[in-house]
């Protein structure tokens, strides 16, 4: 496979802001990184097969107060290597008509256009203004001339239906039926998909005539999730501590990795434990807190693991029992037979209903409103 520069026809720094965000890990914050104060460090990072942060909290501006919010990406220049890969796992063709989700920078938008020729179309959708702004700017200032349209990408776009392809480049836990609707029999949508619970797999999924579209997990991801499909997070107070149920677990060390490993369990315990989003954080070297979030019900579960002590200690709080439900979950993939998640097929049906399928079993994913 040639590097991924090759792959790459339009190079990347003339779409990148003039101000990035570089995380750190040591400090858990992000630096401000300019291109006109610190252009060694700026044109480095955009060098780099690196994703790059362009924007936090939705465009919120940092209030400059101390506070222990923690900021989060909302908009990003994907890594390159994984733009060439899903580029080429797209199958995008001179001729063809794209919607893509999520613009960002506008950077993948020139790819595509650059793929479709000047026989296609592509159509990009970004639900932010300023981001969307910014991206038809520098595809201006390219050449390009893809469509940018500022809406939510939950309703696709009909006016320029019905399209070859569709790609999301922000993950999703639910496939909008507009994507289907909108697509041609035959053609393709590309999304890293994920449930709650884990990390995102590269789905690729073919429409067909019925309305319905069917496909399977590919390579894992770390995308950040569309508007509207978010997950959140509880964070109980002391007192609410005090009041959880207490138990332990007697899973070996193993088990707890597999629990929380995409390639072993996680994926199969999201699919079969609904809403319910898993964390992990190292407090320190000897502890380790799992924990399971739905805060919908305003359910929450943790296992702190500590160094050299077993069984380690459960707290469950709020009507659902999040790690006795994950804990079934894990025996479910065992006794399958520890299905790799490149085993299941993921189906949509004309109805939006959204089922997986392994070898003998089948079921349906509950999907929550405005999923
Ligand atoms: C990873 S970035 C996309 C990267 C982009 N394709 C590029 O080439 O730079 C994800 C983008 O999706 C946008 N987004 C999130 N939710 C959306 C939604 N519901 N509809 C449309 N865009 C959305 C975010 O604002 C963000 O700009």
């Amino acid at each position: 496979m040639p590097d991924w520069r090759e792959r790459l026809a339009v190079p990347r720094a003339a779409f990148i802001p003039a101000v990035i965000w570089d995380y750190e890990p040591e400090t858990d914050e992000f630096t401000r990184i300019s291109r006109d104060s610190d252009p060694a460090r700026w044109h480095g990072m955009v060098a780099a097969d690196q994703p790059i942060t362009t924007q936090l909290d939705d465009g919120q501006p940092d209030d400059g107060q101390p506070h222990d919010r923690t900021r989060v990406p909302s908009s990003s220049c994907s890594q390159p290597s994984l733009v060439a890969d899903m580029l080429d796992a797209l199958d995008v063709r001179p001729g063809h008509r794209v919607l893509e989700i999520g613009t960002g920078t506008g950077w993948n938008a020139a790819l595509l256009c650059e793929r479709v020729g000047g026989t296609g179309q592509v159509v990009s959708v970004e639900i932010d203004p300023v981001v969307a702004d910014n991206a038809r700017r520098a595809l201006a200032a390219s050449g390009q001339a893809p469509l940018v349209i500022t809406a939510d990408g939950a309703a696709g776009y009909p006016p320029g239906a019905p399209y070859d392809r569709v790609l999301a480049t922000a993950s999703v836990r639910a496939i909008a039926r507009t994507w289907i609707e909108q697509s041609r029999p035959g053609g393709r949508i590309l999304a890293p998909w994920g449930t709650d619970y884990g990390e995102d797999a590269l789905t690729a999924l073919e429409v067909h005539a019925d309305g319905s579209a069917s496909g399977s997990f590919g390579q894992r991801l770390a995308f950040m999730r569309m508007r509207g499909q978010r997950r959140g997070f509880l964070d109980p107070a002391a007192d609410e501590l005090d009041d959880a149920e207490r138990s332990s677990t007697a899973r070996e060390p193993l088990e707890l990795f597999e629990m929380v490993d995409f390639s072993a369990a996680s994926f199969t315990i999201g699919l079969r434990v609904p809403d319910c989003y898993l964390t992990v954080e190292d407090t320190d070297d000897a502890h380790r807190l799992i924990e399971l979030h739905d805060i919908r019900s305003h359910s929450w579960a943790r296992v702190t693991m500590v160094r050299g002590e077993h069984p380690w200690t459960v707290h469950q709080l709020g009507p659902r029992r999040l790690w006795d439900e994950a804990d079934t979950a894990y025996s479910w993939w065992q006794d399958a037979g520890k299905p790799a998640p490149d085993q299941y097929e993921l189906t949509i049906a004309a109805d939006g209903a959204h089922s997986v399928r392994l070898p003998g079993r089948h079921w349906r994913l509950p999907l929550r409103p405005g999923s």
